[in-house]
């Protein structure tokens, strides 16, 4: 019997080393690894030779927006932009137009990625004044930002926290955090005091809060967008078996913000970019028995207006869904980053984090969501970007990797540079934890 597609003497990851072998898929999965010659037949055959057959990525930290912010991103070319840049799976941040905060509101959410998704799509909640726990059975996580709180007059003080902790704790769900403890109230009137306000001191103690909490209340809990190297530090002196986890972004990996003096708001995000101390402790924090679990690229797009603006009126937010695997497979070429820690904190350990376990792993019987991947030299270039967001402080930047073929249950999605299905097609939506 043939299987429904095999890729054909592509380079496979083994044990930290790269081997030449055939992936063949079959009702959605992973059938098996075949030697050269020994591939069962398949109704279709994908020339992989020179090309790298991973697992597609988990991007756990996506703002899709969608409904009434549909002007700076919706699940269509949200899910194309994941799709092209070899990401099978993402998960949807809460703090939208409307917030997720009711089952209505995710009903509408999960309604309209269904129709025009690409990959597939999880969702995350926030907590109101009341948690709506109907929406339990259908979101992988609770998101909240101590510094911006999704509902009007709650505070993140001690108590706020616990309670997040413990909700977290009774629906077996990790509680993901923004690291920060800036409040509503401080408006900053200049650049300078937007750094002061939201500096790696507030994020600091914004973590030290919320792990004091877990003493009480043991839960999952999950550190958003670790930016500085005091906090990966605190967060491996506190480190349980997967009870803290930790993600980083590949801008506050790569960046520093001493290299963007410009006045406009183009590479303004939360956290703000660190300095080049932080950006090497980071990097080096991604490593097995290190801080960081996961890499999420907090795809957070806005229409261009709002990031040409001035520095202090922009918009917080980059785009990263069409950038991640580039600049970290560059990392992995140049050596920087082994391709075990890169599995790790790209594919296996957000589908370890979210509760998803047949999913981050290129292996018989997992999920066939794949990307196969060209080393190629090239530049980014936003103008390119399937997302409606198009400015990126990675402007002009090299990278060594480019997505080839995009693989999701089976299908292929996304092959050089086409789409070859429609929306809502393919991907699960929502992706459920098991
Ligand atoms: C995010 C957004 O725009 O939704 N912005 C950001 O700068 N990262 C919110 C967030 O992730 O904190
Ligand atoms: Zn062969
Ligand atoms: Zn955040
Ligand atoms: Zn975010």
């Amino acid at each position: 019997m043939a299987v429904d597609l095999v890729l054909k003497d592509g380079i496979v990851i083994v044990n930290d080393s790269e081997k030449v072998q055939s992936v063949a898929i079959d009702s959605g999965k992973i059938e098996g690894f075949y030697k050269h010659g020994e591939e069962p037949e398949g109704k279709r055959t994908i020339d992989c030779r020179g090309l790298y057959i991973l697992p597609g990525l988990i991007d756990m930290h996506v703002h899709l927006r969608d409904l009434n912010q549909s002007e700076k991103e919706d699940y269509e070319t949200g899910t194309m932009a994941a799709a092209a840049g070899g990401i099978t799976t993402v998960v949807d941040m809460p703090n939208s137009s409307p917030p997720v905060l009711t089952r209505e509101v995710l009903d509408q959410k999960i309604a309209s990625a269904s129709a025009k998704c690409y990959v597939n799509v999880g969702f995350y909640a926030g907590i109101g004044k009341r948690f709506d726990t109907s929406m339990v059975p259908d979101i992988l996580g609770l998101k909240v930002y101590p510094h911006s709180p999704l509902t009007e007059g709650v505070n993140y003080d001690i108590k706020r926290i616990k309670k997040c902790v413990q909700l977290a704790n009774k629906h077996d769900l990790p509680l993901l955090f923004h690291p920060d403890s800036a409040t509503m109230d401080e408006k900053p009137e200049t650049r300078e005091e937007f750094f002061l306000i939201h500096s790696c001191e507030s994020e600091v103690n914004s973590l030290q809060a919320f792990l004091d909490a877990k003493v009480e209340y043991e839960a999952r809990l999950h550190v958003c967008h670790v930016s500085c190297a005091a906090t990966a530090r605190l967060i491996l002196e506190h480190r349980a078996e997967h009870t803290l986890t930790a993600e980083v972004t590949p801008h506050h990996m790569l960046l520093s913000g001493e290299n963007f003096p410009h006045t406009d708001g183009v590479a303004k995000m939360l956290p703000p970019l660190r300095s080049p101390y932080d950006t090497q402790m980071l990097a080096q924090a991604l490593c097995k028995k290190c801080a960081i679990d996961c890499v999420g690229s907090d795809h957070a797009p806005h229409i261009s207006s709002e990031k040409t603006t001035s520095f202090l009126e922009a918009a917080s937010g980059i785009p990263g869904l069409e950038t991640t695997l580039p600049l970290v497979l560059t990392e992995v070429f140049e050596g920087r980053i082994s391709w075990i820690d890169f599995l790790r904190c790209c594919c296996s350990g957000p589908a370890m984090i979210l509760g998803i376990p047949s999913k981050g792993i290129l292996a018989e019987g997992y999920d066939a969501d794949i990307v196969v991947v060209r080393k190629q030299e090239w530049h980014i270039s936003g103008a390119d970007f399937y997302s409606k967001a198009k400015l990126t402080p990675f402007e002009g930047r090299r990278v060594l990797a480019k997505p080839v073929t995009t693989i999701v249950g089976g299908e292929v999605v996304y092959h050089e540079g086409r789409f070859m299905v429609g929306p809502g097609i393919v991907g699960r939506v929502p992706i459920r934890k098991v």
